[in-house]
């Protein structure tokens, strides 16, 4: 029996594109998209290959990087290490590469899209024209982003992008994130003020959520956060849902303590439900990422640094260490 003398990788979600059709030229790849599904049958395989590449659902445990004792690197396909036990990499000495800012433009244009829809109840008409409706004045009350004030929960790369085309709206820009000053260059530029959350959500006409999820960031926004909004406003969530109490959320919604909400992200996904259907709530399975341009981008990094931590060279964009801290078996 031939056995192959190739360093293998195992995508364990959609990773398409020609990037990876150049990596299955230099190394054994296993395509399973839906691997992540099945993590007792991904802990059995795993063993035998050096890297794994992810999106954001498979649950990348200490377990499993226990059992990859083979494995060199991680490549996570997006920004979001919530998803990966990245504590566990570093101890186990597996590299950690992922695409911190190659998604953001997509992302925040996104955060822009669903502001406009919200603000102009696309969604609703869209469906009212198609089922042979010419309902004007139901939609006779839109409103203009132009002169509103726009709270960012976060002023990281999405946060700051999307500050700068809200900017280019005419809205005005405030921002929460205590690890960021007045002088950063995020602060600086965008003319963003910041300020405290409660202050914040009692001021902006829309609620835009950038924050990743960590221990700390879970469930930060419940039902007493979004009862400090003012009812007119609109709550926008682009990157992660355990950010939110969904059912305070729905609370909020239901009670119409705010105006309307859309999330492309939720606390499980997929969700085991739909937050509402209300004409008020736009709902998206979690697309922020998903344009042709970002994910070029996402997959020439992510691919580009995983070849080059199999070959031994370092990596470009990585979480913990550019090159394995511990021997490859092979
Ligand atoms: C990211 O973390 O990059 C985005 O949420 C997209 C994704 O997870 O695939």
């Amino acid at each position: 029996m031939k056995v192959s003398t190739m360093r293998r990788i195992l995508a364990t979600e959609n990773l398409v594109g020609c990037e990876m059709d150049a990596l299955r030229k230099q190394f054994d790849v296993t395509f399973e998209p839906e691997l992540w599904k099945n993590p007792a049958k991904l802990r059995e395989m795993i063993g035998e290959y050096d890297a794994i590449m992810v999106r954001n659902q498979t649950k990348v445990t200490a377990e499993l990087i226990g059992a990859g004792k083979k494995l060199s690197v991680i490549g996570r396909a997006g920004v979001g290490l919530d998803n990966v036990d990245c504590d566990a990499a570093t101890a186990a000495g597996v590299v950690v590469v992922y695409a911190p800012e190659q998604n953001s433009i997509s992302v925040a244009e996104l955060a822009l899209g669903m502001m406009l829809s919200l603000a102009r109840m696309l969604p609703a008409a869209d469906a009212s024209t198609k089922a042979g409706g010419w309902d004007r004045k139901r939609f006779f009350n839109g409103i203009e982003l132009y002169g509103k004030t726009l709270g960012l929960l976060g002023l990281g790369r999405i946060g700051f992008l999307t500050a700068m085309r809200a900017k280019a709206f005419g809205m005005k820009i405030v921002a929460f994130d205590p690890k960021i000053s007045a002088d950063s260059p995020m602060v600086v530029e965008s003319g963003a003020r910041l300020t405290a959350l409660t202050e914040l959500l009692a001021e902006a006409d829309f609620v835009s959520c950038h924050i990743p999820e960590t221990p700390q960031t879970v469930k930060m926004l419940g039902y007493e956060q979004f009862c400090r909004m003012k009812p007119s406003a609109y709550f926008i969530n682009t990157a992660r849902g355990g950010v939110v109490d969904e059912a305070g959320l729905g609370k909020a919604l239901e009670e119409k303590k705010i105006a309307g909400a859309a999330l492309d992200v939720r606390a499980v996904e997929p969700p085991a439900g739909l937050l509402s259907k209300a004409d008020n709530v736009l709902l998206a399975p979690h697309i922020g990422a998903f344009t042709v341009e970002g994910q070029e981008r996402v997959m020439r990094s992510v691919c580009g640094d995983v070849a080059a931590v199999l070959r031994g060279e370092s990596a470009r964009n990585f979480f913990n260490f550019a090159q394995p801290r511990k021997a490859a078996k092979s």
